[in-house]
């Protein structure tokens, strides 16, 4: 068995943490001794209000299991008092994991500035404001790791998210640039497309997957992706389920006659099953164990909506279901339809 990935000594802001997929992070990222700071500024799911009581709510559950962890309740693109908050409390920051969001669907003819701005401030500016605030204690320490995360609705659009779709692709830009920029400071940079049961999409997925779509089995991934060991760095992991795949850019191209046109689109590895069935955990030793699987490209296809996506989510599954997988690297070996 490889031994527990732990986060002795390190500190880790993890934005909108008092809910859904962050509340997940933090307390997974707590049970393995990292000290945490949990940011919500406890809005509704569309941006407006504030309330303290679920990032407390958070801090008191990991202080309940003898973990380390402070709140802080401000916004996203007060990014500089958030890291202040991690200086004064732990004296240090060594990751930031952006995940605060909202959303703001309307049809595009019907999509006000205001829908607009809202949604391109706590995704994108709020990502950029905490990690430029966090960038000059990492290049010192020569050491920082950061997620973003982006979403289908990005990678192939979805109706009545013009918005969202477009804050969470320049989230992508973001990170490859800053996995550029960070590589030679050992400062890694990966993007997260989860898919996970919470207040944003409770009226979005399929309900016959929806109490499948645990957060804590994305935490793993995201956990793993954040530690000292793990070397990938400008990549975009893609997770749900108990699943996790690699997405990338492909160059491509058609013939049109005597020219060829080329083209980039995006294609996923078949990835790797995290869990040997639907009532199993993983854990960040189980995403680490399985990672070359992961981010085997070499049958890596294409989606065309997030329609499809999400119909190979059924897929996924049924396999976990029937053990339709191959159990030396976990990857789908048969599909049931
Ligand atoms: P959630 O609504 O459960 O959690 C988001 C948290 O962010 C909330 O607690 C909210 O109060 C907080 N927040 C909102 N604005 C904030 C701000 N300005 N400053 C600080 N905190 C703020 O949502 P969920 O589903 O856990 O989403 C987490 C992230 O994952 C979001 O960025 C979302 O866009 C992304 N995502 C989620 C997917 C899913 O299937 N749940 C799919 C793709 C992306």
């Amino acid at each position: 068995m490889k031994p527990e990935l732990r986060f002795v000594d390190r500190v880790v802001i993890v934005t909108g943490a008092g809910a859904g997929l962050g509340r997940a992070y933090a307390l997974l990222f707590a049970s393995r001794g990292a000290s945490v700071v949990v940011n919500d500024l406890g809005g509704s799911r569309h941006g407006d209000g504030n309330s303290s009581k679920v990032a407390d709510a958070v801090v008191n559950e990991i202080r309940k299991n003898g973990g380390k962890a402070v709140a802080n309740y401000d916004s996203v693109l007060d990014g500089a008092k958030i890291v202040k908050t991690a200086i004064g409390a732990f004296g240090r920051i060594d990751v930031i994991v952006n995940n605060a969001g909202i959303l703001r669907d309307k049809s595009f003819s019907k999509m006000s500035e205001t829908d607009w701005d809202l949604v391109q401030n706590v995704h994108l500016k709020g990502a950029f404001k905490i990690t430029q605030a966090a960038w000059p204690y990492f290049v010192k320490q020569k050491y920082g790791r950061i997620i973003v995360t982006a979403s289908n609705s990005g990678l192939y659009g979805n109706f009545g998210q013009v918005n969202y779709s477009a804050a969470k692709m320049g989230l992508i830009g973001l990170a490859n640039t800053l996995a550029i920029e960070g590589q030679s400071k050992n400062i890694h940079t990966n993007i997260i497309i989860p898919t996970a049961a919470s207040r944003l999409t409770e009226d979005v997925l399929p309900p016959e997957i929806f109490e499948q779509l645990k957060p804590e089995l994305i935490a793993p991934v995201v956990v793993w992706l954040c530690h000292e060991k793990c070397m990938e760095n400008g990549s975009i992991i893609e997770s749900a389920l108990g699943w996790a795949g690699k997405c990338k850019r492909r160059k491509n191209y058609t013939d049109c006659g005597k020219s060829k046109l080329y083209f980039s689109h995006v294609i996923r590895s078949s990835g790797s099953v995290l869990r040997p069935n639907l009532s199993s955990n993983v854990t960040p030793e189980d995403v680490e164990e399985r990672w070359s699987a992961i981010t085997d490209m070499s049958t890596a296809k294409h989606f065309d909506s997030i329609a499809e996506v999400t119909g190979e989510f059924l897929v996924t599954i049924d396999a976990m279901k029937s053990g339709n997988f191959d159990p030396q690297n976990s990857v789908i070996v048969k599909r049931s339809y």
